[in-house]
């Protein structure tokens, strides 16, 4: 058909159907990670921020949460909604960045499977590719807001799920959930194939990885971990 001759690109995963669009980047091995460690119980009140094209949105929605999903690219809020919509569930698409779209606001699961590939300075774009992998000069940009400002959204007893790379540090990890008074955990751990853009970036990467998580050679895989940091009784107010 002339005009409109790009195709049209689907994802399907666990009987829901996704349409890929817009720049935004398609699921890959950490989002499917993050979905299968992701615990929803019905009747919740999630957040997830950074949702792409809505995976783990729509599907905690399957569940019977009720999902707020932002993203800091226009083209990814539209998809959520389309998304929600195909698969007939019902997800508040917020578009803007970390906590703004959801200011006052709390939750009982807060979740991210954020940007957070090293990127080197002067290496940062403006664009949906680049929002889904940059974190920043250390990886941790995103996740560093959204760690300290997870208490001020949190219900008393509720939870922040994150993935990272081992090579940003569970130690630091740890160290940045307890600083904000969040008592942090593996959820679960899981080795993938070292992501294509980290080649790219790998002297870049070694320097930062003071945990010594990748060996001296030239790294095939590397160790994911779905990270949680449970808010206690009485949420910060
Ligand atoms: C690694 S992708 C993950 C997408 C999806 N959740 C998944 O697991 O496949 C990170 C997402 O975060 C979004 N993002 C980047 N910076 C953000 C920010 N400051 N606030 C909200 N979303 C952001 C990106 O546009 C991208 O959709």
């Amino acid at each position: 058909m002339e005009g409109n001759d790009a195709g049209l690109l689907l994802f399907t995963w666990r009987g829901s159907v996704f349409r890929v669009a817009g720049g935004v980047q398609p699921p890959k091995a950490g989002s499917l990670f993050f979905c299968r460690h992701l615990a929803v119980r019905s009747g919740e009140r999630v957040l997830e921020i950074g949702s792409g094209l809505g995976l783990a949105a729509v599907l905690a929605a399957r569940a019977g949460a009720r999902v707020v999903a932002t993203d800091i690219v226009p083209q990814a809020v539209e998809l959520i909604r389309a998304n929600a919509l195909v698969n007939g569930v019902r997800v508040d698409a917020r578009l803007g960045d970390c906590y703004a779209p959801v200011e006052g606001e709390r939750f009982d699961l807060i979740c991210t499977n954020p940007p957070q590939m090293p990127t080197p300075p002067g290496r940062a774009r403006d664009d949906p590719v680049a929002a889904a992998d940059n974190g920043g000069v250390d990886g941790w940009e995103i996740l560093d807001r959204v760690i300290h400002g997870a208490s001020a959204h949190l219900t008393a007893g509720g939870r922040l799920v994150f993935t990272i790379f081992a090579f940003l540090g569970r130690k630091t990890a740890f160290a940045k959930l307890e600083a904000a008074g969040l008592a942090p955990s593996i959820v679960a751990s899981e080795t993938q194939e070292f992501p294509r853009i980290g080649y790219e970036r790998l002297d870049h990467i070694r320097a930062l990885d003071v945990e010594a998580t990748l060996g001296p050679s030239v790294p095939t895989t590397v160790e994911r971990f779905v990270v949680q940091g449970a808010c206690g009784g009485s949420a910060d107010r």
